[in-house]
């Protein structure tokens, strides 16, 4: 079968290659994988910057959504023509984290699904919403999930305001699940256009960060001087001191990503004068994704991806440095 793999760090390193698949053992199934969708956290992982040390040859990604093709000796969850997805963290069915569970990340710990076939355990598996495409489906596990959570964690009720940061993956998502609640969404972005389109998503109102870098104060402006109750944090070290300051008191910051380089010193005392809540959000659990995918089959919610094909693995990657995307970018697995 074929995949891409990583054997020296890079883009343009990256190689397609003929690589031995295996038939499924005692509790695991294999599956025919049909789409696969793209993480700032894959970028990072092809170029050496998520973990210089990995051991290589490594297939990346997280994200893959397909068809069961054949289950091992004791398989019950799963038959042939069944169709799934991975979960991000291959043993973390249940419950809070721990060391043991958030160990076996997909194209990280393990290899990951960017490949014809994959053979996965059982448990790391969920059924995927039946009105989605296999490329919508393949958006789910690391994206989706964690957004999810950003918004759970923060117990909202409908009514209330989050600001999200930019309109990648993660973002998009938050918009929609937070839309999806009755939420008000605030969002900034490098981009008019892209704030535009957020709006037919349901955002309320946008800023270009790129015209306006003190997007803080056009927050409080918004929120009557009060502050957002929830900040989807993608940026790290670059916002997080804007973060605080756009929060409502008693807030909370979802903590997810690390998109922005540097930034001035935390402004710590904010911590305190808030009693602001700083929540790390690790994607979740099998239990979290299945929960997930009942809210988007009622809501009937469509991920926004934007599909290329098998061979254009580079470019899409290329695409995500550059920020050129709104939303997913995912590929159809040509068979
Ligand atoms: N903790 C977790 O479990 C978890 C899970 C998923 C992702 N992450 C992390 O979350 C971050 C986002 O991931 P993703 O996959 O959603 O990325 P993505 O799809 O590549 O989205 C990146 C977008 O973020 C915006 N952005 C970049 N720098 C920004 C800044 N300084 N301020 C505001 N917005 C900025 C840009 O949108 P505009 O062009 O609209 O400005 C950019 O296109 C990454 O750091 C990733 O590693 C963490």
């Amino acid at each position: 079968m074929q995949a891409w793999q990583i054997s020296t760090f890079g883009i343009d390193s990256l190689e397609f290659a003929e690589r031995s698949g295996h038939e499924p053992g005692p509790g695991e199934v294999q599956i025919r994988i049909r789409a696969v969708s793209f993480n700032y956290r894959d970028l990072m992982m092809v170029k050496g910057l998520y973990n210089p040390k990995m051991k290589l040859p490594r297939i990346p990604c997280s994200d893959g959504a397909g068809e069961v093709t054949a289950v091992g000796e004791g398989v019950s969850a799963w038959k042939p023509g069944d169709r799934v997805a991975g979960i991000f963290m291959q043993n973390w069915a249940d419950g809070p984290p721990t060391p043991a569970k958030t160990k076996g990340a997909l194209g990280g710990d393990i290899d990951g699904v960017l490949a014809e076939s994959v053979v996965l355990s059982e448990a790391g598996l969920v059924a995927v919403p039946a009105h989605l495409s296999f490329e919508e489906a393949a958006t789910l596990p690391c994206a989706a999930v964690t957004a999810w959570n950003a918004l759970a964690v923060a117990g909202l009720k409908p009514g209330a305001t989050v600001l999200v940061q930019g309109t990648g993956g993660v973002s998009i998502f938050a918009l929609q699940f937070a839309q999806l609640m009755g939420m008000r969404v605030l969002g900034i972005s490098s981009s008019d256009e892209k704030l535009e389109r957020a709006r037919t998503l349901g955002l309320h109102d946008g800023l270009n960060y790129r015209q306006m870098p003190d997007w803080d104060r056009w927050v409080l402006d918004q929120t009557g001087g009060e502050g957002v109750d929830l900040v989807v944090e993608v940026g790290g070290v670059g916002t997080l001191p804007r973060s605080l300051r756009a929060l409502k008191m008693g807030g909370t910051i979802a903590q997810i990503g690390i998109l922005s380089g540097h930034g001035e010193q935390l402004p710590l005392p904010l911590i305190l004068h808030k009693q602001a809540r700083i929540r790390g959000i690790y994607v979740g659990s099998r239990r979290d994704f299945e929960e997930m995918n009942s809210c988007i089959t009622l809501a009937a919610l469509k991920p926004v991806v934007e599909c290329c094909s098998w061979l254009q693995v580079r470019d899409v990657l290329k695409k995500m440095e550059a920020g050129a995307h709104f939303g997913k970018l995912a590929v159809t697995v040509d068979h």
